[in-house]
Formats: structure tokens, sequence, C-alpha cells
């Protein structure tokens, strides 16, 4: 069993679908775990760098799997079912996310500014159908998504569509309340009102 939440979490999403992409694999662990598990009968594992490409290898040699050395999809040609990506920025998912097959479903994790992504999504014509946080030292914001569309309030852009009605997602919304209560008293005027707002969000009030 992988030692890490995330990992185990990401590759629990991959039951369902035979082939799955996973776009920056690194060392290969999510799909690792996909496949001692039997949840998954091939894969594509891809990274821009040939070192973690090496690395996956190694952790996947025993199994079905193309490596490629790709930046996003650019040089995917192999079809799959499930694409992941998982464990970068919101700026570089969104990047990558822009030559996506449209036909296809999504797991993607984002460090951070999730509420870019989101907006990114609904301006792309993806829906996402549902979302998951876990906490492992920090959370990870999880959305799955498909081709669909849309319409998401500000609020929505924060806490996200379907992670808002999550009993688990609280903690999450608790600490991001604190950290903006903390640069609060040190922010000027106009950071103050941005502030004020995104605490009020978090409230959920
Ligand atoms: C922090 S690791 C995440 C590994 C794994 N996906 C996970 O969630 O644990 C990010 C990986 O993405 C790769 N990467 C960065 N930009 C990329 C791009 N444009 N296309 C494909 N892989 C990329 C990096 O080389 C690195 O191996």
């Amino acid at each position: 069993m992988a030692r890490n939440k995330r990992i185990k979490f990401l590759s629990e999403l991959t039951q369902g679908y035979d082939c799955v992409l996973d776009i920056g694999t690194d060392h290969g662990l999510v799909l690792l775990e996909a496949f001692k598990n039997g949840y998954i009968k091939s894969a594509i594992a891809s990274d821009l760098r040939e070192e973690p490409l090496k690395s996956a290898k190694k952790s996947l040699n025993h199994y079905p799997v193309e490596f490629v050395i790709s930046d996003g999809f650019k040089n995917i040609q192999s079809d799959f079912d499930l694409g992941i990506i998982a464990g970068m920025g919101a700026y570089l998912i969104k990047d990558i996310l822009k030559y996506a097959p449209m036909d296809k479903t999504y797991i993607l994790q984002a460090n951070d500014n999730h509420e870019i992504l989101r907006e990114f999504l609904a301006k792309q014509g993806f829906e996402i159908v549902d979302e998951h946080i876990i906490h492992d030292k920090f959370y990870y914001v999880i959305m799955i998504i498909k081709k669909g569309h849309m319409k998401l309030s500000e609020a929505d852009l924060y806490l996200g569509p379907k992670l808002k009605y999550k009993k688990e997602a609280k903690p999450f919304y608790d600490q991001k309340i604190k950290q903006f209560q903390k640069i609060y008293p040190k922010a000027d005027d106009a950071r103050q009102q941005a502030l004020s707002k995104l605490i009020k969000i978090y409230q959920m009030e």
C-alpha cells in the first residue's frame, strides 16, 4: 500500500478506466499503485524530462506501460481513457490542458490557485463533475473534469462547485480564513478589502 495518502487516493480514482495517461508522472507512483491494486490494465507514463521518466521506467517495468517524453499532450499519440495531471501548479496545469483531447475524463490536482484553474476550466468548455479534498500534512484538492458547461459564481471559484457541499472541506476553508486573518492587520486598505471578501466567501456567508 502506498505510504502517501495523496498517491493512494489518486490511484483509487483510476478504477473503472482501462488505459490511464499520467502527465508529469515523475516516479510513476500513482500508476504503480493503480497497477498493484488491479485498478487499471495499461498506462502511458509521460514526463517533460528524461530523469523522472527513467525513475518511472524503474518503478513500472513489470507493467504494460508506454513511456513518452512529452511537454503536456504534445507527443501523446496513443489513445487513453483517463488522464491524470497532478502535483503541479494551476498555471502549468492550465497550459497543459489547452491541448487536451476534449472527449476524455481528467483527474486534476493543482497545488495552488484552484480558483484560477476553475475559471479556466469553465472558459475552456470543461465541467467539474466531482471534487475531493484530502489532508496529508497539507490539503490537496482534486477535481474530476469532463467536457461540459458550467457557470461558476465567484464563491464557486474559491470554494469549488462540488467541494463546497462536502463536510471534509470545512477544515480547509477554516485554515484559509485563519491565513487571511493573520495577514489582514499588516495589509493596505485595498488588500484588506479583498481579504474581507475572501474571508466572507470561505465563511460561506
Ligand atoms: C511534482 S512532480 C508531480 C509528480 C506526480 N504527478 C505526482 O502527483 O506525484 C511534477 C512532474 O511534472 C513534470 N512536468 C513539468 N512540466 C511538465 C510538462 N509541461 N509536461 C509534462 N510533464 C511536466 C516534472 O518534470 C515533474 O516530474
